[in-house]
């Protein structure tokens, strides 16, 4: 059984299709996950239901994060921010996978369950089979008062608003920067420094003006749509954080284009996935400013060797792409953040120029709540 789809239910607000509309709607939503939880006196945050003290979370000693789909991906990245700013090794797994593996519950993890709609089946079952070995697990969810949200001991709402479309895009941005919250949240009661703190902070504020710049650039990815959309298959690629980017936008390619693609690290290329490359697979190269920046270089250096195409998605142009998708600079941390948005952009212009029903994707359900 599925949630069915409500269209009806809500306006599109003179786009054309949900998918755009939750697209253009981003910087009001990261501001709404914003509001009000800001502690400027303590350059930390406040998460109302979090329902875990400073002395429960100074013993933690990992995070577990369990998701399906787009918001596992989204676990990915929160995975890395909890690990960067509360030093607290974390990771994210599907929540069928997790379920299925008789895991070892262990009483000193912190289990955080990530859904959009709240109802996904495999989360809903793992959280309870968490609950019943006696776990802690808060939820990371979009709908208020959703079963995961019930089930779990607390958390954080990600406030994305209704989301129509199959495919989550906007929800997925306000999913990360819950879990930024709750990573500086963490960080402050552990080793972050009161500096390190205001610089997240002073990153997070930035944000809704950032993603409205990307959001500006629209024509020009729609351009680069155009003369992406002949690929038989794309290949995207990062490193470390910007790995989980180049995971998400190759879902959504794949999800509303129904062009095959695959995300690998960077790293990894030279594993097998060079076999691939040839000019019918162009490849998508997450490329931040940081330390990683020379590494990357290096990888598209080995693409071009073999004739392959490459859209680069980075701060600065890069001339080994052919072409260059430029977003603005945030701290290091909060980069995949903005970095994701213009591969939305991307993924739905390839689908609109390739005639797909962008909200309705076949064999697509906005919400799995069956096994
Ligand atoms: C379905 C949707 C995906 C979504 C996944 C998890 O497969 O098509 O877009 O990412 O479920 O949904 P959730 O509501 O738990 O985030």
């Amino acid at each position: 059984e599925t949630v069915e789809w409500e269209a009806a239910s809500y306006d599109m607000g003179g786009h054309d299709t949900y998918m755009h509309k939750e697209i253009s709607e981003q910087a009001d939503a990261v501001d709404r996950v914003l509001r009000g939880r800001i502690d400027e006196k303590f350059s930390t945050v406040h998460l109302g239901g979090l329902n875990l003290d400073a002395r429960e979370a100074r013993g933690i000693r990992r995070v577990k994060i369990l998701g399906c789909g787009t918001s596992y991906h989204a676990g990915m990245i929160g995975a890395s921010l909890i690990e960067g700013l509360a030093r607290i090794p974390a990771d994210s797994e599907p929540a069928s996978e997790f379920r299925y593996r008789n895991p070892v519950v262990d009483p000193d993890t912190l289990y955080i369950a990530v859904s959009q709609s709240g109802e996904t089946y495999d989360v809903l079952a793992a959280v309870q089979e968490l609950k019943r070995k006696g776990a802690r697990v808060l939820g990371v969810v979009n709908v208020v008062g959703s079963a995961i949200a019930r089930e779990a001991d607390g958390g954080v709402y990600v406030h994305a608003g209704p989301e129509v479309c199959v495919v989550s895009t906007k929800c997925f941005t306000n999913t990360v920067v819950a879990f930024a919250l709750l990573a500086l949240h963490l960080g402050r009661i552990r080793d972050l420094s009161v500096a390190d703190g205001k610089r997240i902070i002073e990153g997070l504020r930035k944000l809704p003006g950032q993603i409205q710049e990307i959001l500006a650039a629209e024509e020009d990815i729609k351009k680069l749509a155009a003369e992406y959309a002949d690929a038989k298959s794309m290949m995207f690629i990062g490193r470390v954080r910007g790995y989980p980017v180049a995971l998400e936008a190759s879902l959504k390619l794949k999800e509303i284009s129904y062009i095959h693609a695959e995300a690998y690290p960077a790293s990894e290329l030279k594993h097998g996935p060079l076999a691939l490359i040839e000019p019918a697979m162009p490849t998508v190269a997450i490329v931040p400013n940081d330390s990683l920046l020379e590494k990357n270089r290096a990888a598209m250096e080995e693409i071009k060797a073999r004739s392959g195409r490459i859209l680069a998605v980075a701060h600065q142009e890069q001339e080994k792409a052919d072409h260059t998708i430029l977003v603005p600079k945030n701290e290091d941390e909060l980069d995949p953040i903005l970095m994701g948005i213009p591969l939305q952009l991307l993924a739905y212009h390839t689908a609109l120029a390739l005639g797909r029903d962008i909200d309705k994707p076949r064999n697509l359900a906005k919400s799995v709540t069956v096994e």
